[in-house]
């Protein structure tokens, strides 16, 4: 007799679905198939049971101009719970020269004691100094085994040159770990800054015309030039613009490894947003963009070109966007959505194709496999972790700030209806979320020593052929 059975669910796990039983065993998926009875019982006829998403770009308790970001570990997991997240992976910081240790511990503090779900970190390099250099094999070995580098931000002090980039690729290309990049063409974007601000304009629709559409698609083409060169991996974080899509098919069509996320703000908004009274609420960098860019993205997404969407959940509250004071350079930059992500995309991938197989991979499959954290992660197979959803297909619902779980007092999708919402959250067999109760506890949530990927499997079985 397992420890928890769900009845009947209409089961789907990114390829195929089914309808059937899934026991759980402790803190794993035990069985998959019919007539299995557990302790408890849970009838979900109805319903869907989905792998728990990854969301696999979080910034929690980050320092951004005069705010930080607005979600600790605990807050952000919870509405990750919520929202039908189970693991997600966020970013160590580098301080001056040191190397990525310090920068874990100090991250590792932050989420022990109240992370609710698991969670991973990315290396993030800010400078490329001889102490990072040293600590990358080590944080392959501690579970970090993907880096993150930026073209971008050079006035912080975060933006690596390409030979710098080109040499960081080498070195993750023979310790197997993934190189992921904030792709922006940040000299472009910074004299296109100076010059805005020098004709007087400091609004959002300056900070839009200081980064236009091709400070991306230039930036990508680079990378995966690069990448090319230096027969390595590259994995672009938040892309924007249905035209970096064509860059990065371009790429993969001559065999180069390259694979891209995309994030909910860029599938749903657009800059019209900046016009308004509040534009400043939806400040990120890269922009959200013109209209049009996101069927590109959406493409992108359905014909495989983009396997992962996560959030870049970064969120202020509205006090937290204020401090701007009018001047897009001061403006904190980010967007909340780790709660929103799972529903949001499932709703209209549903509504698009009648089908969210390809958004069931994005969200969960891909990012596991991609991250090395598959088969622990994002797949119901018995032996996983039992991290699972109940989702409503049928629940209609309206996005409303006031009734989420973020610490944030705004949602860039106010308003938007729904069809489907996760009514049930399980992490490693335990049950986080049923309904509008959260049953967690802080500090629940297990740090992930994450495997190196095996991208080259991974994309020999997901390439499409022809586009
Ligand atoms: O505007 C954004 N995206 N804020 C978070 C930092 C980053 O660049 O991902
Ligand atoms: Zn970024
Ligand atoms: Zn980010």
């Amino acid at each position: 007799m397992y420890d928890l059975v769900f009845k009947d669910a209409l089961i789907k796990d990114g390829f195929t679905s089914w309808e059937g039983d899934l026991a759980i065993q402790g803190e794993k998926i035990a069985a998959v198939g019919c007539g299995l009875s557990g302790k408890r019982e849970v009838s979900v006829e109805g319903k869907w049971l989905i792998p728990g998403a990854l969301d696999v770009h979080t910034h929690f308790s980050l320092p951004f101009a005069e705010a930080v970001s607005s979600d600790d570990f605990f807050t952000g997991t919870r509405a990750a719970a919520f929202g039908g997240v189970t693991t997600i992976i966020d970013f160590t910081a580098q301080n001056g020269e040191e190397g990525i240790r310090p920068g874990f511990q100090r991250r590792l503090a932050l989420a022990e004691g109240k992370a609710v779900i698991d969670y991973g970190f990315h290396a993030c390099m800010s400078r490329f100094t001889p102490e990072m250099e040293r600590d990358l094999e080590w944080a392959c070995g501690a579970g970090l085994t993907s880096l993150k580098v930026f073209t971008a931000y050079r006035k912080a002090g975060m933006m690596l040159n390409d030979g710098e980039i080109y040499t960081v690729l080498r070195r993750c290309r023979d310790l197997e770990m993934l190189t992921t990049f904030h792709a922006e063409s940040g000299d472009v974007i910074e004299r296109l800054i100076v010059e805005q601000a020098a004709g007087g304009r400091c609004d959002m629709l300056a900070h839009s015309a200081s980064r236009p559409v091709f400070t991306e698609t230039e930036a990508v083409r680079r990378v995966a030039d690069l990448a090319e060169a230096a027969h390595a991996s590259a994995y672009i974080v938040h892309l924007s613009c249905g035209n970096s899509t064509v860059r990065i098919a371009e790429a993969r069509r001559r065999g180069v490894s390259i694979l891209a996320e995309t994030c909910p703000q860029y599938l749903f908004l657009d800059d019209s947003q900046f016009s308004g009274n509040n534009g400043h609420l939806f400040g990120s960098c890269p922009p959200i963009r013109p209209a049009g860019q996101e069927q590109g993205l959406w493409r992108g997404l359905e014909e495989g070109h983009i396997q992962v969407v996560a959030t870049d959940h970064c969120p202020f509250m509205r006090a937290g966007k204020d401090t701007w004071h009018g001047d897009f350079r001061n403006l904190p930059m980010g967007l909340p959505g780790i709660e929103t992500l799972v529903p949001l995309i499932l709703s209209e991938s549903q509504r698009r194709t009648g089908s969210v197989d390809f958004a069931i991979r994005a969200l969960s499959v891909n990012p596991a496999k991609i991250f090395g954290l598959y088969p622990r992660k994002g797949c119901l197979l018995p032996g996983s972790d039992a991290d699972i959803v109940i989702y409503d297909p049928a629940r209609t619902w309206t996005i409303a700030a006031d009734k989420l779980h973020m610490n944030t007092d705004f949602s860039p999708y106010e308003g938007m209806p729904l069809t489907g919402k996760p009514i049930m959250t399980i992490s490693r067999g335990d049950v986080l979320v049923e309904e509008d109760l959260f049953k967690g506890a802080s500090g629940r949530g297990r740090f992930l020593v994450r495997s190196k990927p095996d991208l080259q499997s991974f994309l020999s079985r997901t390439l499409p052929l022809e586009t």
